[in-house]
């Protein structure tokens, strides 16, 4: 019931000491009390670290202002209560300043055990609020810490990228160089090193089986461990002791993606540098976005693949519309192909930008797609077409976009089909677009489209010679073709042969 209190008092004055302690009872507290009256015996009295001081104002030998110097030097921070038979308003006042908690007259002393419930409370008060603070301060920089590495993980592509990005940033939040993580296999009875700092480089390439190990056993057992030396931990395997230096210690967290643990990552420290509870607090929040990282990945990645088969499955088909075509045309056949190379190159030439190029290349083979809407009759038909065959054929662009449209993937690859009957000067079909309003590719294409034409049979002529070819497109440069296209074109046609 009594509160215990260490009580010091500066006094030269038994009786005065005595009635102190007699104030101090009253009020519930149980001193066990000291009394010096010389700086040295206060010094020495400080070495059992007093709860409280009650100090004199004035000693024959000492004073109270220079206890408090003295406390003050000595960076010591002890609650005092200066204790005077008078004091001057003034001389209160720079006690106070001094660092003194308060100060009470001799006559008034039954003030005096409220005075030092009070000094009490409110420092107990200020401790809370400091320690809350830093609470509060270091819960900021955590969370400071979890948002950047999170968000720089957010735009990595590769597993791999992710995990030496996330170990990086992990060891330098700890104020550490050295750290690793391993991941399980699908069966989870394998767990490898796949990213590394400092030391832990020396063990690349080594396997540890779920339950061998510190590693295998903080996997196996499913909760973070704290390690005040690796090399002492019973637990460590055989097969890395020798290549773990002496005075490392750390800590060892499993990571959990989609509630199953899917590995583990340690972070060292050199002695006499040990972990604290908040460093496993950080690394357990650390861990935890580490999982949902390598999960959103593993789904990426596995998207990725279904993805490259699907567009792999698609540019089969693509090829096969092609081979389908051509074999109702005997005499076409390698036309999409040919043109299609020889498009890709220009259109490099001309600075269509490498993510186009993939268009470029699936609109080329498809661009006489639409020709699968004209009946054999006219597509085969030996001699010229007549208006209403004409009218037809003339259509094939527009049954290409009317086909492609509703595919998104070939969205992008349409320019071609649609637009290369198009001419320059503005009398191609369907849509009669003029210089720059035809699609680059599309200006480009239609040089390539005529020049392999000419050169090859058709059912309705025989091919024409590369000079006399050569000859239409320079004729045809600005009124069907772009003459930027053409001087390109036959650059390259004179280089190539
Ligand atoms: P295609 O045979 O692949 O010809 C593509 C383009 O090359 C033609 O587009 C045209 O610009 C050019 N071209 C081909 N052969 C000649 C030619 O002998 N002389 C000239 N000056 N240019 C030629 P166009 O004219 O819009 O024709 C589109 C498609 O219509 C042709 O594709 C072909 O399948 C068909 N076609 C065109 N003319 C005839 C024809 O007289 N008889 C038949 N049966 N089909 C024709
Ligand atoms: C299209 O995609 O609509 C065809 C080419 C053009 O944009 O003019
Ligand atoms: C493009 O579609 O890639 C280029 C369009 C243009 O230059 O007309
Ligand atoms: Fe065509
Ligand atoms: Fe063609």
């Amino acid at each position: 019931m009594n509160q215990p209190l260490r009580l010091l008092i500066v006094e030269d004055m038994p009786d005065d000491a005595e009635l102190m302690v007699m104030r101090l009872e009253a009020e519930g507290f149980n001193p066990d009390w000291q009394r010096v009256q010389t700086e040295e015996a206060f010094l020495k009295a400080l070495e059992d670290k007093p709860d409280f001081i009650l100090a004199d104002w004035l000693l024959p030998q000492f004073s109270g202002l220079r206890a408090l110097e003295l406390l003050n030097e000595r960076g010591i921070d002890i609650p005092l209560i200066l204790v005077s038979g008078s004091i001057g308003e003034e001389a209160a006042i720079d006690a106070l300043h001094r660092g003194a908690s308060d100060y009470i007259l001799k006559d008034r002393s039954k003030r005096l055990g409220q005075a030092v419930r009070r000094t009490l409370e409110s420092r107990r008060y200020q401790q809370d609020k400091e320690e809350a603070e830093a609470e509060l301060k270091r819960r900021l920089t955590e969370l400071e810490v979890l948002y950047n590495i999170s968000s720089s993980l957010r735009y990595l592509e590769s597993l791999d990228a992710m995990l030496q990005s996330l170990l990086d940033q992990t060891i330098s939040a700890l104020h550490t160089d050295t750290g690793a993580i391993w991941l399980s296999n699908q069966d989870k009875n394998v767990l490898k090193q796949l990213s590394a700092r400092g030391w832990f480089v020396e063990l690349d390439g080594l396997t540890l089986k779920q339950g061998e190990g510190l590693v295998g056993n903080t996997f196996l057992q499913d909760q973070p461990k704290f390690c005040p030396e690796f090399i002492r931990e019973p637990d460590i395997s055989n097969k890395i002791i020798g290549q773990v230096p002496a005075g490392w210690g750390g800590a060892l967290i499993p990571i959990h993606s989609n509630e199953e643990k899917i590995g583990v990552m340690v972070i060292a420290v050199e002695l006499p540098r040990e972990l604290t509870v908040e460093d496993l607090k950080l690394l357990s929040s650390i861990a935890e976005m580490a999982g949902i990282a390598v999960h959103r990945l593993r789904l990426f990645e596995e998207l990725q693949t279904a993805t490259e088969a699907l567009v792999s499955a698609y540019d089969e088909t693509i090829k096969g519309w092609v081979a389908a075509l051509e074999l109702r045309d005997q005499e076409t056949e390698g036309h999409s192909e040919r043109v299609t190379e020889l498009t890709l190159l220009l259109a490099k030439m001309m600075g269509v930008k490498e993510e186009q190029l993939i268009h470029v290349y699936r609109g080329s083979l498809l661009h006489d797609i639409g020709k699968m809407g004209v009946s054999d009759s006219i597509l085969l038909k030996p001699g010229p077409l007549n208006d209403r065959e004409w009218e037809i054929m003339r259509h094939h662009p527009q049954y290409a976009y009317d086909m492609l449209t509703p595919i998104d993937y070939l969205k992008p690859a349409l320019n071609i089909p649609y637009c290369h009957h198009e001419k320059f000067n503005g009398t191609g079909y369907p849509r009669g677009l003029k210089g720059e309003e035809i699609p680059l590719e599309a200006r480009i294409f239609a040089v390539v489209d005529v020049y392999d034409a000419l050169c090859s049979d058709r059912p309705y002529r025989l091919a024409w010679s590369k000079e006399d070819a050569l000859e239409h497109i320079k004729k045809e440069s600005g009124a069907h073709f772009d003459p930027q296209v053409v001087k390109l074109f036959l650059n390259l046609i004179e280089k190539t042969g």
